[in-house]
């Protein structure tokens, strides 16, 4: 048996970067998933033809998570089509960029929805389910797994991107007090929080040398990430090898969040 065999699973945001890799790793290890993106559709095809290559299962569902009746209408999608759902990974995200003098509503307002509601809307359908179904012994220890897509600016501040380190701090909370409220129903309910991963939503910080030389300079392990090592802890988070682990932000950023200008004593 595959970790996560047969389980239904959701990653929001997987036409790109980090959602990409989680949703072929998730498949990898025996996930049928819901590949879903907002704008992106050739990106969310390739993806779901990559995963049917590889011989998994996935399809492709357009909805913009920040938007209520889509989100709704996509898990109508899914429970039409698999009839439950196990796992959800709240992934889709974006950056809109300014000092905050220069930053318009429109710009804080879309990162808000995105990041931050985008998350509240997906987490309260797949609740509502995993409360309905309960847990199924021969599937899993739980009723359901979350893990939302942070960022190590869920504890760094962040000039010039308020909007998003706001959207983050956010997340940790939703994450922790969701977890506290469902523990009892066996809902799992987690977050990571990447560092620097090589993905288009950061391009600029890492495709010169001399960008990925200064980025360098923030992580001590010496490498930029790659969207797999995310993967690879959401593929375990999901999973019940991690059965005990609630209510934290599991760090997946090469040590970013060590306060790297100290290692020489400050
Ligand atoms: N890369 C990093 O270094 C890093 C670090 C920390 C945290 N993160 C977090 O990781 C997550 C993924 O980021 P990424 O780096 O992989 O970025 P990315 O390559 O730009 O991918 C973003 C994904 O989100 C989707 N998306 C955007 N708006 C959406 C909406 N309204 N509804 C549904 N999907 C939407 C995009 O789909 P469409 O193209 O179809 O719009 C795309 O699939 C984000 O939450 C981000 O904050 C990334």
């Amino acid at each position: 048996m595959k970790r996560l065999q047969d389980r239904i699973t959701l990653v929001t945001g997987s036409s790109s970067g980090i959602g990409a890799a989680v949703a072929k790793c998730m498949a990898a290890e025996g996930a049928k998933v819901i590949v879903n993106y907002a704008r992106s559709s050739k990106g969310a095809e390739a993806v779901v033809a990559e995963i049917k290559a590889e011989g998994g299962e996935a399809i492709a569902i357009q909805a913009d998570v920040s938007q209520e009746d889509q989100v709704q209408s996509m898990f109508a999608q899914i429970f039409e089509h698999y009839g439950t759902i196990d796992v959800l990974v709240n992934n889709a995200g974006l950056q809109k960029d300014a000092n905050l003098v220069d930053m318009t509503l429109e710009q804080w307002n879309q990162v808000i929805g995105v990041n931050l509601t985008g998350q509240f809307l997906c987490s309260r359908e797949a609740v509502k389910e995993f409360k309905r179904r309960g847990v199924i012994p021969a599937q899993s220890c739980s009723a359901g797994n979350i893990i939302c897509m942070s960022s190590v600016h869920e504890v760094i501040p962040w000039a010039g991107h308020c909007n998003y380190a706001a959207s983050k701090g956010g997340v940790m909370l939703l994450m922790k007090s969701m977890a506290q409220e469902l523990a009892p129903d066996k809902i799992r309910i987690n977050s990571i929080a990447p560092g620097a991963i090589k993905t288009p939503i950061n391009t600029d910080a890492w495709d010169t040398p001399a960008a990925e030389a200064d980025l360098l300079k923030l992580i001590p392990y010496g490498r930029v990430g790659i969207p797999e090592d995310i993967g690879k802890a959401a593929v375990w988070l999901a999973s019940d090898e991690s059965e005990y682990v609630q209510g934290t932000t599991i760090f997946v950023d090469g040590g970013m969040t060590l306060y790297p200008g100290f290692a020489t004593g400050g």
